[in-house]
């Protein structure tokens, strides 16, 4: 039988509620048309942002939004964004598409959003082909109450008030398309170029430095090693796909190994966690520096008859186990990993919403941030999971490397939160939940199930059939001598809310 061992006498730290963040890029129809129509748009918007949207975003209580890339981040000259819209600079994102950047979303629109949507902004800045003094002058715009050219133009431009700004980047990926450079030249970088984004009246700025690819640890160690004390944080992007950058395999209509191998891949991230980790503890024992996972999710092959450079593609049950499990993951890592945010919010790569004109859908990853989002802010508490390999005899090379059941617990308001998923495509698993320190008597009344599942390994919501994949009330357990038996149905992410 697989078991959960959960200690509640034993918490473990706060999960912060950024773990559950999101990211928006100008890339493809993520910001335009995802978020934002603008204000003369039929489709109903706030200030230009999507109604529908806005509330979508509203309900699973997104933490932090990070923004303006990526990629695009180290191209993007903040200048040209703000200011009477008519007299905006275009460009070109020749990232994304080649296609024109009007530059109608800029500083004060991101800021805005983010105060509609009650969440933390997470900005990053361009040090691949920026200056210091414009990054320096771009937080001065932002944040600096006082009298100065920077804080001035900004009253000009319509807002009177500084923005909050609790999250700050300097570059992306500078490693690759931030610039192509060593490690050595971007420590010094970051060390230069972080000591000009000032905290102006109090206001707290959480810098972070760019990260590596995946497992590429000689950066984090050079990092570490030449800049960790100008840093709060230091992130790191994994993607998840089931063949590699040359053919990056199907969102739809995959076979069955590709469902296995998602699965392993998903659970790599706790290898670099680990791995990253260690190297950070060597620098940082006590855990000041953030791991900050700011670009996470699959990546799969465009659409069929999408522009390639908009990197559209739709989401299935199978994505919702990916996010299940990194949600899971970074739950039981809260101790150093302090934010991690989605690629992307809407419209690109693993989306949570999806939108076609004045359609929206909420794909299978949406309702696991939904069913998941209880863990914001909750106490970590101690859990294990002790359970049989994945799959069925087929798949018996990967069963010893894949668990078929990942899981985390927390604990917030008189509530233990279970969260499970089980990985096998193809079979129902049962485990038992064995409770060290719960006072209150069980009884079938005391738990809350939601499940999310589908009928096939790419079951998903369309704009026809919208609610295929939706949460749904889930009582396949039963309480004995103290000790909870749940039923997972394949393919299904469960959550258990558990008075304590
Ligand atoms: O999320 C898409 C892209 O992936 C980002 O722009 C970049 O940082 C990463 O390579």
């Amino acid at each position: 039988m697989n078991k959960m061992i959960i200690d509640t006498t034993h918490l473990k730290g706060r999960i912060n509620r950024d773990l559950y963040g999101h990211f928006s890029e100008h890339l493809g129809r993520c910001i335009y048309e995802g978020l934002w129509v603008g204000t003369d748009s039929a489709i109903p918007n706030i200030r230009g942002f999507r109604k529908d949207v806005l509330e979508a975003l509203q309900k699973i209580k997104v933490p932090t939004l990070r923004w303006p890339g990526g990629c695009f981040a180290d191209e993007y000259h903040w200048m040209d964004g703000i200011g009477p819209k008519e007299k905006r600079k275009k460009m070109i994102n020749t990232n994304w598409g080649g296609v024109i950047e009007t530059n109608e979303f800029g500083t004060h629109e991101f800021l805005d959003l983010c105060e509609l949507l009650e969440c933390d902004a997470y900005i990053c800045g361009n040090v691949g082909s920026g200056t210091v003094r414009e990054m320096s002058e771009w937080v001065e715009y932002m944040t600096f109450a006082g009298e100065s050219p920077m804080a001035n133009l900004r009253r000009a431009n319509g807002r009177d008030k500084p923005w909050k700004v609790p999250y700050f980047g300097v570059g992306n990926e500078n490693w690759g398309g931030g610039g192509n450079m060593r490690p050595e030249f971007y420590a010094d970088l970051y060390r230069q170029y972080q000591t000009f984004v000032r905290k102006y009246d109090g206001n707290s700025i959480y810098k972070i430095a760019g990260g590596a690819p995946g497992d590429d640890k000689n950066w984090t160690e050079v990092l570490m090693a030449n800049a960790a004390k100008y840093m709060d944080g230091l992130s790191l992007h994994y993607y998840t796909m089931p063949g590699d950058w040359t053919y990056k395999g199907l969102a739809v209509d995959f076979p069955v190994s590709e469902w296995a191998l998602v699965m392993k891949r998903s659970l790599y991230m706790e290898t670099l966690i680990n791995e990253h980790g260690t190297i950070m503890d060597k620098y940082d024992p006590a855990k000041r520096v953030g791991l900050i996972l700011d670009e996470w999710g699959t990546w799969y092959e465009v659409e069929k008859g999408t522009n390639p450079g908009f990197l559209y593609q739709q989401n299935t049950i199978r994505d919702a186990l990916v996010a299940g499990i990194h949600l899971n993951i970074f739950n039981n890592h809260c101790d150093r990993v302090r934010m991690a945010n989605i690629a992307q919010v809407a419209n690109v790569l693993q989306a949570p919403i999806l939108t076609r004109g004045a359609e929206m859908i909420l794909t299978p990853t949406y309702h696991v941030f939904d069913m998941y989002s209880v863990h914001q802010n909750a106490e970590l508490v101690e859990s294990r999971i002790e359970c049989a390999g994945y799959g069925t005899e087929k798949e018996a090379a990967l069963a010893a490397e894949i668990p078929c059941i990942s899981g985390s617990v927390s604990t917030k308001d008189g509530y233990l939160n279970v969260s499970l998923c089980n990985l096998d495509h193809a079979n129902a698993h049962e485990i038992e939940c064995e409770f060290f320190g719960r006072t209150a008597t069980a009884s079938a009344t005391t738990v809350i199930g939601r499940v999310l599942t589908g009928d096939a390994i790419d079951s998903r919501n369309t704009f026809e059939k919208p609610s295929t994949i939706i949460p749904k009330p889930f009582t396949d357990f039963s309480w004995t001598d103290g000790k909870l038996k749940v039923k997972l149905p394949a393919r299904s992410v469960v959550t258990l809310l558990i008075k304590n």
